[in-house]
């Protein structure tokens, strides 16, 4: 495109370009520069939860879910079947069968809850596990959380093409020639839907991947974040190295940083790349304030750039101060016209091979800097050369700003100064820690726990590392992990919350997958995914939630205390976590058999989400009541509107609960009720359930 503008430009008829312009424009609208890759068969998903009736879209269990078959009818378990494509009849057994939906038909989720673990009294604050395909947990995710979210850390499949992922329940392997599209369709449906719950005002997707994929999510990135600030840095993750064909050994992986609005990585005291913990980073406190050096160097460094900056300091070198400060000789003038005070010798701002330079500061700053102590006469070099020395406009902020005080002038007049905090500075971009070795402090580390039933997590220091760097001052963050595998993202935030006492949150989506090779096992013994032996050993139930479970408690799964501590506070890992997770499994419900007002209780761990998840999650049995009050998990629900004023009454005693819902159909009527409630979050929930959470349909 840039070629056809340049050669458009040389076109000398103006009517001619003009309407050359014109069609080029029209051209670049609907013409996509970019990212070009093919859209694929919509995903589909299984759900277990909806019984196989007459007219339902079907799978068989045991199969591909994109072979889809509608049911004509049911007979003794035995439903007629039509499949959706060939059209071909056939009869399959119903226990054999599942529903299924296509992403973009409606359909109706809810949270069951699974298990909980509370460790913490004192905080009333939950994380959470959601054991879900994430496409249908980020949608519901958005009607929670758009807009609020302030960190997502995702460490997708990264597509190496030995089956380590499933494109519509089919493993994509490196013979699938649309293998990269399979896998950019299912990324960019995920981000667009991320894309909605982060905070446009301060916020952070980051996302890991390596070589086979971190162009085409480059490029994905620019697409779908235009407005972001993105970085991508390199992380040295197997110092040994991992042979590559005909290729240098692979020791790193990829972080891409998609920063929106004011987001920026803290400032710290480690690199991340020189030497370990470096220490010298950062300037402490009582470290010793480096004083700059008059003469500039490198870029308009010459007399010519600056003459105002050409001018003698004249020193006297018996008393080895700074006498006096000549004049600039002017443009075209010799230094040798500059006569030279009695007893001192002329400083110029002088490179090597004689050539002429400049000062930093201009002659009237440099004698206001000399009167205030902020210049110097530095050292003499063994060539007999004077340095002049001067505090530079940063050291000059952080006196302002009380960082650095003076503490008193020396014996010329020169200012005395001292750190008071630690300077931090920004971490470099190529990272280098062998606490990010995915070996020892991912395998091994989640080995010591759970055993060994998961490959490839990331190592727990690296997550750290990672998110710190943009949660480290937001002690109330809110964290979303969409690709959570063995759960490292909350061992990661459990530690940085223990570290500095904050109350940051974590919500962690993940699918309940079985390895390939536990599939054929499973389906030898008769087993097929839905059946409780299946799940069991799928990653949610088998590896995500006892991790989970293990760490906080300080013990393995055998129950023993885990042993040694941790690498960052020196933590005893058998101490575990001051913290409380609830598991909730994604489940959908039947739309047929919704009846009004009936679900309320099925929506309650959503709306305990919503409000803030405090407390533990109440499981209410009677959808009756006309109202619910729950101070501890400060929220109440206003169910039969006719009761308003009573509601209004009680509630006036909870100042602790800030969310409140009123269940109504009338705008109007839900506008008045809330009339009062200027400091406190309301919502509208429609009387049938399924208005509020109908997901799926691609709104
Ligand atoms: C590379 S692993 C993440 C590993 C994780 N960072 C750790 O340290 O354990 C990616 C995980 O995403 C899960 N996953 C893949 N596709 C998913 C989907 N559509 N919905 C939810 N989870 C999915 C897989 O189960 C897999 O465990």
């Amino acid at each position: 495109m840039a070629a056809i503008h340049d050669l458009l430009a040389q076109v000398q008829d103006e009517a001619l370009r003009a309407r050359l312009e014109q069609e080029i424009n029209r051209l670049s609208k609907t013409k996509k520069f970019g990212l070009v890759f093919e859209g694929h068969l919509p995903e589909c998903t299984p759900l277990y939860d909806i019984p196989v009736k007459k007219g339902a879209v079907v799978a068989k269990k045991a199969g591909a879910v994109s072979e889809m078959y509608e049911v004509s009818s049911i007979k003794d378990g035995i439903a007629t079947c039509y499949h959706k494509v060939t059209e071909v009849m056939d009869e399959i057994p119903v226990e054999e069968l599942v529903c299924v939906a296509e992403f973009g038909e409606p359909i109706y989720p809810y949270l069951k809850p699974i298990d909980s673990i509370c460790n913490s009294d004192e905080s009333d604050l939950w994380h959470s596990l959601i054991e879900a395909d994430n496409y249908h947990a980020l949608q519901l995710l958005e009607y929670l959380y758009a807009g609020k979210v302030d960190c997502i850390y995702i460490d997708p499949p990264y597509n190496t093409g030995a089956r380590d992922w499933k494109y519509n329940n089919d493993y994509v392997d490196g013979a699938d020639s649309y293998r990269h599209s399979k896998w950019l369709s299912m990324i960019q449906k995920r981000l667009r839907l991320a894309k909605k719950l982060l905070n446009p005002k301060d916020s952070v997707l980051i996302i890991t991947i390596d070589e086979k994929e971190y162009l085409h999510l480059g490029c994905l990135l620019e697409e779908l974040f235009p407005e972001a600030n993105i970085q991508m840095i390199t992380d040295v993750i197997n110092a040994k190295g991992v042979s590559r064909i005909n290729q240098f050994s692979r020791v790193e992986e990829y972080i891409f940083f998609i920063q929106l609005g004011d987001s920026k990585p803290a400032l710290t005291n480690d690199s991340m790349l020189d030497f370990e913990m470096t220490g010298n980073y950062a300037q402490n406190a009582g470290d010793a304030i480096p004083w700059a050096r008059m003469l500039r160097r490198g870029s308009n460094s010459h007399r010519e750039h600056s003459e105002n900056c050409f001018y003698p300091i004249f020193v006297n070198e018996e008393k080895e101060v700074i006498e006096s400060v000549g004049y600039p000789p002017g443009k075209g003038n010799s230094r040798d016209n500059i006569t030279t005070p009695a007893g001192c010798v002329a400083i110029w701002p002088m490179h090597a091979n004689n050539v002429e330079g400049c000062w930093q500061l201009s002659r009237p700053k440099f004698v206001k800097a000399i009167e205030d102590g902020t210049a110097k006469l530095g050292r003499k070099n063994k060539l007999g050369q004077w340095s002049i020395n001067y505090l530079n406009q940063g050291i000059l902020n952080e006196i302002s700003e009380g960082s650095v005080e003076i503490i008193g002038k020396d014996e010329k007049g020169a200012v005395i100064l001292e750190r008071k905090e630690d300077k931090l500075n920004s971490a470099k971009s190529v990272w280098n820690r062998k606490s990010h070795d995915a070996s020892l402090y991912g395998s091994v580390l989640l080995s010591s726990i759970i055993g060994k039933r998961f490959s490839y997590p990331k190592s727990v220091y690296s997550e750290y590392d990672t998110i710190r760097f943009f949660v480290a001052n937001k002690p109330n963050a809110l964290i979303v992990d969409f690709f959570a595998g063995s759960g490292t993202t909350l061992h990661a935030i459990n530690l940085i919350n223990s570290e500095d006492g904050g109350h940051r949150r974590c919500i962690m989506v993940t699918n309940n997958e079985v390895s390939e090779d536990e599939a054929k096992n499973l389906l030898k013994q008769g087993y097929v995914p839905g059946d409780d032996e299946w799940e069991k050993l799928g990653i949610a139930q088998y590896v995500t939630w006892p991790r989970t479970k293990c760490s906080i408690k300080g013990i393995d799964i055998k129950g023993k205390a885990l042993k040694g501590n941790y690498l960052v506070g020196d933590k005893p890992m058998a101490d575990g976590f001051k913290s409380n997770v609830a598991f909730f499994k994604l489940g959908f419900l039947d739309k047929t058999s919704i009846a009004l007002g009936r679900q309320l209780e099925k929506m309650i761990p959503i709306l305990w989400l919503k409000a803030g998840a405090h407390g533990r999650c109440p499981q209410l049995q009677d959808g009756k009541k006309s109202m619910i009050i729950l101070p501890e998990n400060r929220f109440a629900i206003l169910v039969d509107d006719k009761h308003y004023l009573e509601f209004d009454e009680k509630i006036k005693g909870y100042p602790e609960i800030q969310t409140i819902y009123i269940v109504t159909d009338s705008e109007a009527g839900y506008r008045e009720m809330i009339a009062g409630y200027e400091n406190r979050n309301t919502f509208q929930l429609y009387r049938d359930y399924l208005d509020n959470f109908r997901i799926n349909t691609g709104r």
